[in-house]
């Protein structure tokens, strides 16, 4: 079984944000997730480089603009490092051979007779690179950006989106899990059935982009471009290989819910107008809301991520994130409430568990586990193996983590009400004693897997200070599969006291 699953790739006017790391590092734990699973697993991220935004801000700069992107895309090179994403490709659109496949793309579409030349009179929103129509304007202003559109006449190459509309409509009844939420796919339903109006695949002008190939004075639209990054990345990421048969069919996109129309709409016309098969799934996640408005630049209150991971760790990041906002629907986070995850959910809950649990197992008995069921509470580590998983085939990363959490608590609760303390005091208690600790490890250890797509960081010491093998494939995620070990000692804390840093905002 396969999985590929993509980022957007980023537009590099501007350096990343939180928001940008949400999306990488969701996808990064789906896939690693997947790939826990013994599924085949493929990762693309990349950027986005041929936006008129960013040529603009490298004319603003003065420097030519492929000098431009090559210094800038260096610091999103970073950004899955940062969040510690296991990325299998960087793509970048100014990479000559994804510019030669869109030739190639663009041009089959030429030749199978849906691009049409015409004059494009109308507003256009660099923000957003798109076209748009007056009534996606409030008070003449784009609502994303907060900015006028421009005014533009130029002669365009348009793709005849409306020849697909009834295709589209036939796709999406029969794939009800084509786009999720529920809620996004019936959003972009409706936006199918409303009707569908050709879109200029060309922009004239404009130096900055791949050339149409039967007319190099134009170049593609930055939107299609950027789509074809998806299929282009699979016959270059691996020299030599082609990749498309291996992946293509089972790919899945990660997408925020402000770029569904060119995922849930345009992409897929496009597709089938080149002759490919559509993608597996568009899963639609929301916004990450600072004291309720976006984080992003243009509104100037960006909390920097990479700021947040020097202070928590990347660990801290990726389960913050996840954890306070159930993933598909916006959600307000504060830098604080980092904080207050950090010691009282992620030092406390787990951490202190397992500095508690090794102390014991060193104190008691002189750093051996021995091989003790009767305690554990096998079923709810055969259930959380099964909840977690299948909400994670639905992308559900919020229900997954919030199970695997109520897991934890009741390792916690087993431990004060097992009293382990108490029973070392009785050498007549030594059965049961074995027998306590033996439950509390196989729990940890169970835990340990099920989070290690979450907290890849902090999981392998988990397994290492319990003596057990560094080895996470989801098979572990089971009762008894704790094997005897001696000289485990008592853990330092996994999460060590930080000073909070002022709010960013
Ligand atoms: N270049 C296009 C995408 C082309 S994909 C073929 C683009 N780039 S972007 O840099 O603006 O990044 C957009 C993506 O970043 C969003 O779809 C979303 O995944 C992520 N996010 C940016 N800000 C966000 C939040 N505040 N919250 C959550 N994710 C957001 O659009």
């Amino acid at each position: 079984m396969s999985f590929y699953l993509t980022t957007p790739i980023y537009y590099v006017n501007s350096t990343p944000h939180i928001g940008h790391a949400y999306t990488t590092l969701a996808a990064d734990i789906l896939v690693r997730h997947h790939a826990q699973r013994g599924e085949d697993t493929f990762f693309l991220t990349g950027t986005d480089e041929h936006a008129s935004k960013v040529y603009r801000v490298a004319e603003a700069e003065g420097i030519d603009a492929k000098t431009y992107v090559d210094r800038i895309a260096e610091k999103w090179r970073e950004l899955p490092e940062r969040v510690d994403a296991e990325i299998d490709f960087f793509i970048r659109t100014t990479d000559e051979e994804h510019k030669r496949f869109v030739q190639e793309f663009v041009q089959r579409i030429y030749d199978n007779g849906d691009i049409y030349e015409d004059t494009y009179t109308g507003l256009y929103c660099v923000g957003c690179e798109a076209f748009k129509n007056e009534d996606e304007l409030v008070d003449g202003k784009c609502p994303e950006h907060d900015t006028v559109p421009e005014w533009i006449e130029e002669k365009n190459y348009f793709f005849r989106l409306s020849a697909y509309q009834e295709r589209l409509l036939a796709l999406y009844d029969e794939r009800p899990s084509f786009v999720q939420p529920d809620f996004r796919y019936n959003e972009a339903r409706s936006f199918i059935a409303s009707g569908l109006q050709d879109f200029s695949l060309s922009r004239a002008g404009q130096p900055w982009g791949v050339p149409i190939p039967w007319d190099p004075e134009q170049v593609v639209y930055v939107w299609v471009d950027a789509l074809i990054n998806y299929l282009s990345a699979l016959t270059y990421a691996r020299p030599g290989e082609d990749l498309r048969e291996r992946y293509w069919p089972h790919v899945r996109h990660l997408i925020g819910k402000d770029i569904l129309r060119f995922h849930c709409v345009f992409w897929p016309a496009l597709l089938l107008a080149a002759g490919y098969e559509v993608p597996q799934q568009i899963f639609v996640h929301g916004y990450l809301l600072l004291d309720e408005r976006k984080i992003s630049k243009s509104r100037g209150n960006v909390i920097d991520a990479l700021d947040l991971v020097d202070v928590y760790g990347s660990d801290a990041l990726r389960y913050w994130a996840t954890r306070s906002v159930q993933f598909g629907q916006d959600g307000s986070v504060s830098v604080d409430s980092v904080h207050e995850r950090y010691e009282r959910e992620l030092g406390n809950d787990l951490g202190n568990l397992v500095s508690r649990t090794t102390a014991m197992i060193a104190k008691y008995r002189d750093g051996a586990i021995q091989i003790a069921p009767g305690r554990g509470d096998d079923a709810a580590i055969e259930r959380l193996a099964a909840e977690v998983s299948s909400r994670l085939d639905a992308f559900d990363l919020t229900g997954a983590l919030d199970q695997i959490w109520e897991f934890v608590r009741g390792l916690n609760k087993f431990v004060t009400d097992a009293k382990p303390w108490e029973l070392a005091k009785e050498e007549a208690n030594a059965a049961e004693l074995d027998q306590v600790l033996y439950a509390l490890a196989d729990g940890l250890r169970a835990a340990a897997i099920a989070l290690n797509a979450y907290l890849p960081q902090t999981t392998p010491q988990i397994l290492r200070a319990l003596g057990q093998p560094d080895d996470v494939a989801w098979s572990g995620v089971a009762p008894r599969r704790t094997v005897e070990a001696y000289g485990v000692e008592a853990s330092p804390p996994l999460f060590p006291r930080v000073e909070a840093p002022a709010a960013a905002a």
